[in-house]
């Protein structure tokens, strides 16, 4: 069975065919997905979502680009939601440089104030970083990130970076990019980390996989990132979705 440990079907571009989609994916091949709220309000939301489906869990958090909004009062809210049955972590957090929404000490102020608070309530976190390096990797060693654990998501840094987030007992979130043709780099990351630090993801609806690079993704398509990922490490595709199977389960404490 499929695990997709990073979806977003609260997004709007599911809005006409939502219930559709994830009776489909239920009934095929997709046994787990994790949808993570990305905005300020999404929290709720996603919750709701996986309250609908036995198959579907929630992460609670407010992504970089969005924490300009960012106040105490919410992060209580977040905190108090995170008690709910189906949240198993905090995300996405982190930071993005590419966009630049919030400015760096914002978007730093609040990476470091939700690790804190998946510290508290010990849930891994799910760590949004592009192109901000060095200051992800400063803050999640000063606030002690590794003590909640959790996923680098959509990882695209190097093989060096790599080493050191699985050293701290990080996993390596690993989606559609990896069939890209210019994923060279990625690649080698994938080659480098040991298979039992590699979860797969969709980020849907972006980063589809060739052959539908462009177009919606959905958790199906991950079968396509496990030929690459099983091509990639020598192993069979059905050997490299039960193992990343495990370690999502393991990722998020799930008893399943
Ligand atoms: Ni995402």
């Amino acid at each position: 069975m499929i695990f997709d440990t990073h979806a977003h079907y609260d997004d709007e571009q599911f809005e006409a065919d939502r219930e559709q989609i994830l009776a489909s994916l239920f009934a095929g091949n997709v046994g787990a997905v994790v949808d993570v709220s990305a905005e300020l309000d999404s929290a709720e939301r996603v919750l709701e979502l996986a309250g609908k489906y036995p198959q579907m869990y929630a992460a609670v958090g407010v992504h970089p680009d969005d924490v300009g909004g960012m106040s105490a009062e919410r992060l209580a809210q977040i905190e108090r939601l995170c008690a709910h049955e189906k949240c198993v972590a905090v995300g996405e957090i982190g930071l993005d440089y590419h966009w630049m929404v919030a400015d760096k000490k914002t978007q730093a102020q609040w990476f470091a104030a939700q690790i804190e608070l998946a510290k508290r309530v010990k849930k891994p976190v799910i760590i949004h970083s592009r192109d901000a390096a060095e200051d992800t990797l400063n803050i999640v060693r000063g606030e002690r990130a590794y003590e909640a654990g959790g996923v680098m998501h959509c990882y695209s840094y190097s093989r060096e970076m790599a080493a050191a987030y699985i050293d701290m007992g990080f996993y390596i979130g690993v989606g559609g990019v990896l069939t890209f043709k210019n994923a060279r780099k990625l690649r080698e990351v994938v080659e480098y980390a040991p298979m039992d630090r590699i979860v797969v993801e969709t980020d849907c609806p972006y980063l589809a996989p060739e052959p539908f690079r462009g177009k919606r993704n959905c958790s199906a398509y991950i079968a396509y990132v496990l030929d690459e990922l099983a091509r990639i490490k020598g192993i069979s595709r059905e050997e490299a979705e039960r193992i990343t199977w495990e370690n999502a389960r393991r990722m998020f404490r799930l008893d399943m």
